[in-house]
């Protein structure tokens, strides 16, 4: 069964929030819980890689990038959640001004707009990448920070960015560190065009929308000699979101001003790129012909979290942690959308 939106706990204090770059994956689903929590909800975001059917009714929607949040934020917000991010591995190691011009030039002008109208709660969309290869796993966020490509290096640019910005103007921010988000939430799921990541492209496979996948590298350190990634269900990464906003927001705030939280999230255990693949051909009952090819530059052998900090001080309990339910999700969204695909809907 998909993970389905489902009566969320009313917020005790219903809040107005802007979600740059809620028309894409993550932000989509955390937007729809907040709805569905009671909040109002403004999407930003400027379709570059996100799809307008995917910013759920009820919200606000306005194209343009995050350059131009101060066209839309006001003292009347409560808070940023802040997704709007190029987010390919392996396209910033080729391009990458792309991810310095937008993902930092765009949280630069992101944090005056929010100084400037005097909103001072920021959730941002950090990620695993930042470590790099890690000296021991699972990953606790003391740990060294040493981004292996520009994607990560972007992203952690941004943390520092944000820390300063607690520390000489009194913002309260929560970082979540994502590892590996999949899995879908109702009609919100992974659209990207085209793919790069691993689940959908073998569900691809599996659809017969691709001939095979291609292994990246099977000379890693690791136990079958693929890379092995911590996958963490979208929804149970969406409702970390949520309470990160509410420890900034309760009376007595656990993220206070002036403070920058850090927290990884993902379930704890790896799975390795053949595992991921076996897991899609017992749910889908597909075959899924595999093809070696060389490693993918920046790629580091292994990332697996440790979420102690999440589950002690926001409250979070993932609910979704089995392989094999992320990707049923994944699966019944894949399905449905080739099935509206081919009945003439985008
Ligand atoms: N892979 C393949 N074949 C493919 C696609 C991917 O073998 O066709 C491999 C990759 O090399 C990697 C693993 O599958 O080893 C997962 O790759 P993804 O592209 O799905 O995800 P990444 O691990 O590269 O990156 C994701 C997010 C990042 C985040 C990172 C943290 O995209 O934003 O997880 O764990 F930083």
């Amino acid at each position: 069964m998909t993970a389905s939106p489902r009566g969320a706990t009313p917020a005790a204090h219903p809040g107005k929030y802007l979600v740059t770059g809620g028309a894409g994956y993550v932000g989509s689903v955390v937007a729809a819980h907040l709805l569905e929590a009671g909040h109002s909800v403004t999407v930003l975001d400027d379709l570059s890689t996100g799809f307008r059917d995917a910013v759920p009714a009820g919200a606000v929607f306005t194209e343009g990038r995050v350059q131009d949040a101060a066209r839309v934020l006001d003292a009347s917000y409560d808070g940023v959640l802040h997704f709007a991010a190029h987010s390919q591995v392996g396209e910033s190691v080729q391009d990458p001004g792309k991810y310095w011009r937008n993902n930092v030039g765009g949280s630069i002008e992101l944090l005056s707009a929010m100084r400037e109208a005097g909103v001072r709660r920021l959730v941002f969309s950090s990620t695993a990448a930042t470590y790099g290869e890690p000296a021991d796993t699972p990953i606790h966020e003391d740990a060294a920070e040493a981004p292996t490509n520009p994607y990560g290096a972007s992203k952690l640019a941004v943390d520092h960015m944000i820390s300063g910005e607690c520390r000489a103007h009194g913002l309260a921010a929560v970082s979540l560190r994502y590892f590996n988000v999949a899995g879908a939430y109702g009609s919100y799921g992974e659209r990207h065009d085209p793919e790069s990541h691993l689940i959908p492209i073998v569900l691809q496979v599996a659809q017969g929308r691709r001939e095979s996948v291609s292994v990246f590298g099977d000379d890693y350190p690791t136990p079958d000699g693929t890379c092995v990634r911590d996958y963490i269900h979208v929804a149970d990464l969406a409702e970390a979101h949520l309470l990160a906003m509410t420890a900034m927001t309760e009376d007595e705030g656990r993220v206070p001003s002036g403070t920058h939280l850090v927290c990884n999230l993902g379930n704890g255990n790896g799975f390795s790129v053949r595992e991921v693949v076996e897991t899609v051909r017992k749910v889908t009952g597909h075959p899924v012909p595999e093809a070696a090819a060389p490693r993918r530059d920046g790629d580091p052998a292994q990332l697996v979290a440790s979420a102690e900090r999440a589950v002690r001080q926001l409250g979070w309990r993932p609910s979704r942690t089995d392989l094999a339910g992320i990707v049923q999700d994944a699966w019944d969204f894949a399905r449905a959308r080739a099935r509206q695909e081919q009945a003439g809907r985008p």
